[in-house]
């Protein structure tokens, strides 16, 4: 047995493999089941018992040589082949194959939010996502115990003075509004932080676009007419938009806004809860308080402003039925996407 053992070992150092063939007879000859080490193996049976505790050991040692031995050579096999193969590569050819990645259906709505506003004189203002509670509440005249700024609602970081996570884009409005004298027209688009359970329905991170208009004789027509060219030219000519009365601290009057259902065009569906409308935001005349806040008259200047959920937008537009979609990397969801640009 012994002569056997140091036969194959010798065998095994000796072997080369120089292309699959060769490699795959080692492997029947040294790994595979019938390998003649697999012979060693079931000659065991005959070894008397009290020797059979070292030849076991010997013969595994032996197994482990051929298999040591079978990793190297793949890897010189591998090895060489790359070497060989930098010659055949044509660095002047282009690019097989490689799927070129997609716009997320989100930044998608919002270049088209940007589109439609800079056509008719928007600009784009940016502003922090982390706010203090001037920006975020006292100057948009929340009263000092409105429900909003409660805990549940808000993320905040520091406590007294306060710093949360924006609730809102209304906060750019202020910050806008100190920096600069109207007249002012801008949409301002983010991302916001409302403590909520996430489910298909509610997100603790999400969109808004906000739309401010401050000039001299800016009036509720021209809110009007602004989210209804905004509605037809995200949607279609035949888009309906509707108010209907609400309170925002901000505004006043202020009007929640609704469009024409999109998926059931109006008839009636799950989305619209069979009425044919959808809330897409909030809408209002800048209340004067804000205004006086920001060092603006009003008794010159009056502004109307509104905020757009935008992952409500996309929704209605693409059918996304699960906000959480948007979030999750899904390639699967991503892929659907890919001829946006
Ligand atoms: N900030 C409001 C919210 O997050 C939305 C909103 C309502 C914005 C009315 C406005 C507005 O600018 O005028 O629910």
């Amino acid at each position: 047995m012994q002569d056997k053992v140091d036969a194959i070992l010798k065998e095994i150092a000796d072997s080369k493999a120089t292309d699959q063939q060769e490699l795959e007879e080692y492997r029947l000859k040294f790994i595979s089941k019938k390998s003649v080490i697999g012979e060693l193996f079931n000659e065991l049976k005959a070894v008397p018992n009290d020797q059979k505790k070292a030849w076991g050991m010997k013969l595994n040692e032996l197994k482990q040589s051929a298999q040591v031995k079978f990793r190297e050579l793949i890897d010189t096999m591998d090895s060489g082949e790359s070497s060989a193969s930098v010659d055949h590569v044509d660095l002047t050819l282009p690019p097989v194959g490689g799927e070129p990645g997609s716009m997320h259906p989100l930044s998608y709505i919002r270049y088209r939010i940007i589109e439609i506003f800079q056509k008719i004189g928007f600009n784009v203002v940016d502003g922090p996502e982390i706010e203090d509670d001037w920006h975020n509440f006292t100057a948009l005249n929340f009263p000092e115990n409105h429900p909003a700024r409660e805990m549940q609602d808000t993320f905040f970081i520091e406590r007294d003075p306060d710093i949360m996570l924006r609730t809102h884009t209304s906060n750019v409005q202020i910050r806008l509004m100190e920096q600069q004298k109207p007249p002012l027209r801008s949409i301002m688009l983010g991302r916001v932080f409302r403590n909520e359970a996430i489910s298909a329905r509610a997100h603790c991170v999400f969109h808004q676009v906000e739309a401010l208009y401050v000039d001299k004789n800016v009036s509720f027509v021209n809110l009007k007419h602004t989210l209804y060219h905004f509605a037809r030219e995200m949607f279609s000519k035949d888009t309906k938009v509707r108010y209907r009365p609400s309170f925002f601290p901000f505004t006043e009057p202020s009007a929640e806004i609704d469009i024409s259902c999109q998926i059931c065009g109006g008839s009636g569906c799950q989305l619209c809860k069979y009425t044919g409308w959808v809330e897409i935001g909030g809408s209002g005349m800048v209340d004067p308080n804000v205004l006086t806040s920001c060092g603006i008259d009003p008794e010159e200047y009056t502004g109307f402003a509104f905020g757009l959920g935008i992952e409500r937008i996309t929704q209605l537009k693409f059918r996304v039925n699960d906000l959480r979609l948007y979030t999750e990397n899904d390639v699967r969801f991503l892929k659907q996407f890919r001829t946006l640009h």
